[in-house]
């Protein structure tokens, strides 16, 4: 979605992705598939390009380093390191004063009873690296066996978290540009089911004041990163009415997808706009909006009926061109543009029966 908007404005992309035919180079000018560690291919790659930028977490520092020897890295290796890892983001958050829920790390077993003692139970062991829709998480209800807890989430460097039942999620998409200017995208309400991202609101049904708050710590977290292009940051809301970080995202974030039909600027315009050291757009939002991610359960009998989606007049299908659907895997997306929230959610809903039927 970063280079169709690129390519919108004249640029030309190319794609560095280790798996062969991903869809980011269906748009692109070029695609080079090659191993993170083939630097070779990185300086080659690096050398065809005026700037960089990426859209997923997992990619190891040393290939940004690499490449930020040739050419600017935005944003910078050291944003990625800490969004990457749980232990350094929550650190980062709490060395920089960001309210977050209170967390242990842990990296065995005896670590983990000393953790839960202090943490409390309910609580939720999260990976250290690597975790997305909650992969990698083990809920811990009520005090149980350290060993067998370890045991069973595999022995992997973590953080314990206590649970907050919260009121509900929301999150901030916040650009900051070459120059240090702020621009925040409105915050979405976020529904969740089975830790992934089903529902995205906008205007999301909260106070004022909170709205406003959430849009300032995802500045301030911009700023205290040094972020150059985007941050996600996802929020709880707790029942007293305060907002807790949850995580970073150092990107265009799955919750800001509804920008791209609902705002003046995408997401995906801003993060190129930054990146390039252009002004950034407006993030005004045009019309109430809900997006509905589409995922791969949908399609446990072939390729859905999209008809369904395409004769409601204020819906937009995003289809990614991802090979292969499998339960659980974001496929696409609808945005539902209406005259109010209460609107678009029937709508999505009558689609989603029909869909799921
Ligand atoms: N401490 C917590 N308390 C309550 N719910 C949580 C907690 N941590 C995670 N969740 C739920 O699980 C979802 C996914 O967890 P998150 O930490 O955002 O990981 P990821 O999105 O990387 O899988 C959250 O959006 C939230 O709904
Ligand atoms: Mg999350």
């Amino acid at each position: 979605m970063l280079a169709i908007a690129a390519r919108r404005m004249g640029y030309r992309v190319h794609a560095f992705e280790p798996q062969p035919d991903c869809p980011a180079g269906q748009i692109c000018d070029l695609e080079v598939n090659a191993p993170w560690e083939d630097s070779a291919a990185l300086e080659k790659f690096a050398a065809g390009v005026d700037v960089v930028s990426f859209e997923f977490e997992n990619i190891p520092l040393s290939v940004a380093e690499r490449v930020a020897r040739m050419r600017p890295v935005r944003p910078r290796g050291e944003v990625l390191h800490i969004c990457q890892h749980r232990e350094r983001e929550k650190k980062f958050l709490q060395a920089n004063g960001f309210p977050c829920a209170p967390f242990c790390v842990v990296d065995s077993a005896e670590s983990l009873a000393t953790a839960i003692s202090e943490i409390g139970t309910p609580a939720v062991l999260k990976t250290a690296e690597f975790g997305y829709d909650g992969k990698g998480q083990l809920k811990i209800p009520e005090p149980s066996d350290s060993k067998s807890l370890w045991g069973k989430f595999g022995g992997q460097r973590a953080v314990l978290e206590k649970w907050i039942p919260f009121e509900a999620e929301l999150s901030v998409v916040c650009a900051r540009g070459l120059n240090g200017e702020l621009v925040a995208f409105p915050p979405s309400e976020n529904i969740h089911k089975n830790h992934i991202l089903d529902l995205s609101i906008v205007p999301a049904r909260f106070d004022p004041s909170i709205l406003q708050e959430a849009e300032r710590i995802a500045g301030d977290i911009a700023r205290a990163l040094d972020v150059v292009g985007l941050i996600g940051v996802e929020f709880f809301l707790t029942r007293e009415g305060k907002l807790l970080v949850n995580e970073l995202a150092p990107r265009p974030h799955n919750s800001g997808h509804f920008t791209f039909d609902a705002c003046v600027t995408s997401q995906f315009e801003q993060q190129l706009r930054a990146v390039c050291g252009l002004p950034l757009g407006s993030p005004e939002l045009l019309r109430p909006v809900v997006m509905w991610n589409l995922l791969g359960d949908l399609w446990k009998n072939g390729e859905p009926d999209w008809s369904i989606v395409l004769s409601q007049p204020n819906a937009k299908l995003h289809l990614y061109g991802k090979s292969e659907a499998r339960p659980g895997r974001k496929m696409g997306h609808v945005c539902v543009l209406a005259d109010s929230t209460a609107d678009a959610l029937s709508c999505v809903e009558k689609m989603r029966q029909a869909l799921e039927a």
